[in-house]
């Protein structure tokens, strides 16, 4: 490689690489020396080189995995998981894979359009990125008290932004098992490596996340309430147990708060005990619609300053008129009755499927927001028997960080106004499929 080497930068290091891939000296699969005997051999810091093989990884020429260490990756699209668990042969006469909220129940737009009678341009691209009113109406129900506010276009790009300015290629980071895989597919082109802590009912489990900090970690990601795909939400006992220990180490804390108000659960930070380690992120696509395409992200300044900067280089800031129409629908008082509608509306829907499941023997452990986590016997068994009936869900096996033996399908129930008992009983029988035995 060194013959390839023309500037002692990341990205020398990182052309240096494409030119040996493009020029057949490394081939497909091959698998790359450790970051330190690179840097020695090339005589520069692993900090170079490992900034060098984020800019590989991100451009998806190598990717990372635990085992088999860094390799030359294959050309392929960025978000394999999230693909695999969104492919889709056929379109569902019901479609309950999808993850989105229920249009019927997002807030009606029209009060908070006419109250825009200005288009409000900035006076400078330096401007303040962020509507002081609306910060001040965020801080209201903010779950800890948080030094600054950014607004961004949703939470994958909080995610986004938050690892590109806080985390370098290898770096350990911890996630939730399960978790959704277009944050496993983020991570794999970061060149993080992943580490999963299951979860139960009231968030990570402790001992897991002490076993997984015995290394050292740069970040631990986790979803406080509603938990994407099992539905978990943090208890305010487990949330302290977890920053008690996370306290004594350097990680940042990356919370995704995806399900925002639809959450019957109150908001919840480990900010309370940790406010110089966390990011807190809310979206409000499940509570106001994915298109609005807003979410909040609260931390420390020293935190939250890398990811403005980073921001600069790019869109800058989230449309100000945007960040209007969302403070209108928080605090006008029919947008707020809507929300707080759907939020009773998706706990109704929820609780009546997961009753008849009961019912019918299929045991659904936690359940908030618009999902539910189901054990089968069978995951490919489950998914073909609802398709045959017309009924879309998505596999659980994209949502895994670590080997599990129980098949699972996430079901989208919060899309279901009604015909609870009926397609319940066709989810109980496609969880039976492929071995419990007949008439069970
Ligand atoms: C846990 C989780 N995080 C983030 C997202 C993406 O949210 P946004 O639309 O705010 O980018 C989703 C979408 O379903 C999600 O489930």
């Amino acid at each position: 490689m060194r013959r390839h080497l023309n500037e002692p930068t990341a990205r020398g290091v990182a052309n240096a690489v494409s030119r040996a891939i493009r020029d057949g000296s490394l081939d497909i699969g091959a698998k790359l020396p450790p970051i330190r005997t690179v840097a020695r051999e090339l005589q520069l810091s692993p900090t170079t080189v490992s900034a060098g093989w984020s800019l590989l990884a991100r451009s998806g020429a190598i990717r990372t995995d635990g085992r088999r260490g860094t390799t030359v990756a294959e050309t392929r699209p960025d978000s394999v998981r999230y693909q695999r668990a969104m492919e889709r042969q056929l379109s569902f006469r019901l479609d309950l894979s999808t993850g989105t909220p229920d249009p019927e129940l997002l807030p009606d737009l029209s009060q908070s359009l006419k109250d825009l009678t200005t288009a409000g341009t900035p006076s400078s691209y330096l401007d303040e990125p962020v509507l002081p009113a609306l910060v001040e109406v965020l801080r209201s129900d903010w779950p800890y008290v948080a030094e600054e506010f950014a607004i961004v276009d949703g939470a994958m790009d909080a995610l986004d932004l938050i690892i590109r300015s806080h985390l370098r290629f290898g770096d350990r980071i911890v996630v939730e098992h399960p978790t959704f895989p277009l944050l496993l597919d983020l991570l794999e082109v970061s060149g993080a490596e992943v580490i999963g802590v299951p979860v139960d009912e009231e968030g990570m489990r402790p001992s897991a996340l002490r076993a997984a900090l015995k290394q050292t970690c740069s970040a631990i990601i986790l979803q406080p309430r509603a938990q994407n795909p099992t539905g978990a939400s943090l208890t305010q006992d487990r949330a302290r147990e977890l920053a008690g220990i996370i306290a004594p180490t350097e990680a940042v804390v990356i919370e995704d708060d995806s399900a925002g108000s639809i959450s019957t659960a109150a908001p919840i930070s480990l900010g309370r005990w940790l406010p110089d380690q966390v990011l807190h992120i809310r979206s409000f696509s499940k509570s106001h619609g994915p298109d609005l395409r807003l979410a909040a992200v609260s931390g420390s300044a020293e935190l939250l300053g890398p990811i403005n900067a980073r921001r600069q280089l790019g869109q800058g800031w989230s449309s100000r008129l945007l960040q209007r129409i969302l403070l209108g629908l928080l605090t006008v008082p029919d947008a707020v009755a809507q929300v707080d509608h759907a939020r009773q509306e998706y706990q109704r829907r929820r609780e009546a499927v997961v009753q008849a499941l009961a019912e019918r023997g299929v045991h659904v452990d936690s359940s908030d927001g618009i999902n539910i986590w189901v054990p089968v016997l069978d995951e490919a068994a489950a998914i073909v028997r609802l398709a045959s009936q017309g009924i879309g869900v998505t596999p659980g096996t994209p949502f895994a960080v670590l080997p599990d033996q129980e098949g699972r399908i996430r079901v989208t129930v919060g899309l279901l106004a009604d015909r609870h008992a009926e397609i319940a009983e066709q989810i109980a029988l496609a969880a039976r499929t492929g071995g419990w035995g007949a008439g069970r």
